[in-house]
């Protein structure tokens, strides 16, 4: 039986066998290719959104495929029982990128969150010091499982499923009075996103990350850095943090680390990684051959093809354009983020899931946070051309919705009559 080519049944399936937990639009692709997919009915629409920032290398990317293919007529899977080469290769790549000496490979990123707190609590126990408190940020989003929406500075993760993990706080992100007035005795680490994404793409300011690490030093905290949706040259840089001029003690990826194939890491100092000895932590496919090809492939194309210099120029493209579109509609409040991470916040005129619905007619994929920011998390390989599609769709939708803003041409014109006319 197949019901590749049949939408309704699709959707009929899902909606009798499924847990019932998310909302998505009436759409269901065959295949992709680069930063296009295609639906049952061979329509192509244009991935701005990347499977939220997974995508890396786009769809079916040559050379992901081809490593892909030949790992899975290799070995998919052994268990952590045995060494791993392609993990080894892979903890080694990430370790020579960055601040950290040690990887540790799960699945998602909820998990990378997970081993990350748990480290951090483990680091101290084995100190033989009482810290146990991890301060997060409010409208933060650390993922789903239980110690992550303890994390997670929004109640409505986590009300619903109380009592929560103890131990975390929560303070007023970029405002670093309010995080330092947290701090106590029993306090292991700050958990922070640079970008907090979930919540409508809300970059940290580099001055308050600056100090947050100045007082993670004196006062002997842990920095856990969540780089989840912004790691892996998503923001321009291999990591976010590169652009604030700091190294974190901890840092979790997932996402774009294994371009689609589900992966999460968690990278540490050597200092730190004494917050767990064999048997405290480990998961049953956590960096399988599989997985570990697929984050061994993104990141050498990542090199190879000089992907981060893509990402900068599209994205200035892209924030030169969308900051144009803004200065014509007032109902466009703010364009932020870095990077191919980008959220436009609209006023009350125009609903962000409408645009969502109306950019989806248009064959152009996004995705809607709240009621007034849509994000975009493009692949890194996106093109300008396709870059500009996404701006001029943006323009034709306001254009028919909202009054563009007047210029000063207009103004003067609209003042003075022009000659033979009377106001
Ligand atoms: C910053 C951040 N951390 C953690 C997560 C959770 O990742 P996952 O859905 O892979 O568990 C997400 C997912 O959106 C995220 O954006």
């Amino acid at each position: 039986m197949s019901i590749e080519n049949d939408l309704d049944l699709i959707m009929d399936f899902d909606k009798n066998y499924c847990l019932q937990i998310y909302n998505p639009l009436p759409l269901a692709f065959k295949y992709g290719k680069g930063c296009y997919l295609v639906d049952e009915k061979d329509e192509e629409y244009l991935d701005m959104i990347g499977g939220i920032a997974v995508n890396s290398l786009g769809h079916a990317h040559r050379k992901l495929t081809k490593a892909l293919r030949r790992q899975v007529g290799e070995i998919i899977h052994c268990s952590n029982y045995y060494y791993i080469p392609q993990r080894s290769e892979l903890a080694y790549k990430l370790c020579k990128r960055s601040f950290a000496d040690k990887a540790f490979f799960c699945n998602s990123g909820a998990e990378a969150n997970e081993a990350a707190i748990k480290l951090a609590r483990g680091y101290f126990h084995y100190k033989g010091e009482d810290r146990y408190e991890i301060i997060t940020a409010k409208m933060s989003f650390h993922g789903r499982t239980l110690g992550t929406i303890s994390a997670t500075g929004q109640p409505k993760f986590s009300e619903p499923f109380a009592p929560v993990v103890p131990g975390f706080k929560y303070v007023e992100f970029n405002n670093f009075e309010d995080l330092e007035s947290a701090v106590t005795q029993k306090t292991a680490a700050v958990m922070l996103e640079l970008i907090q994404g979930e919540s409508g793409v809300h970059p940290a300011d580099e001055e308050y990350i600056k100090n947050v690490r100045k007082l993670c030093d004196d006062s002997g905290i842990l920095l856990i850095i969540d780089e989840v949706q912004t790691g892996v040259g998503r923001t321009g840089t291999f990591f976010c943090y590169e652009q604030y001029g700091i190294k974190p003690d901890i840092v979790t990826l997932a996402k774009g680390l294994g371009g689609g194939v589900p992966i999460g890491a968690m990278l540490c100092t050597d200092e730190v990684a004494t917050g767990f000895k064999p048997g405290d932590h480990g998961t049953t496919f956590g960096g399988n051959p599989l997985a570990c090809t697929a984050g061994n492939t993104v990141l050498d194309v990542l090199d190879e093809d000089r992907i981060l210099d893509n990402v900068n120029e599209v994205s200035s493209m892209l924030f030169e354009k969308l900051t144009k579109l803004s200065g014509k509609y007032s109902a466009i409040k703010s364009v932020r983020g870095k990077g191919l991470l980008i959220g436009i916040e609209f006023d009350e005129r125009i609903s962000a899931s409408n645009m969502r619905l109306e950019l989806a007619g248009k064959h152009i994929l996004v995705s809607s946070i709240g009621n007034s920011v849509i994000r975009i998390a493009p692949p890194l390989i996106i093109t300008k051309s396709q870059a500009n599609a996404f701006c001029k769709a943006i323009d034709g939708i306001l254009k028919n919705t909202v009054p563009a803003k007047k210029n000063v041409i207009d103004i003067i014109k609209d003042k003075i009559p022009a000659k033979g006319e009377t106001k």
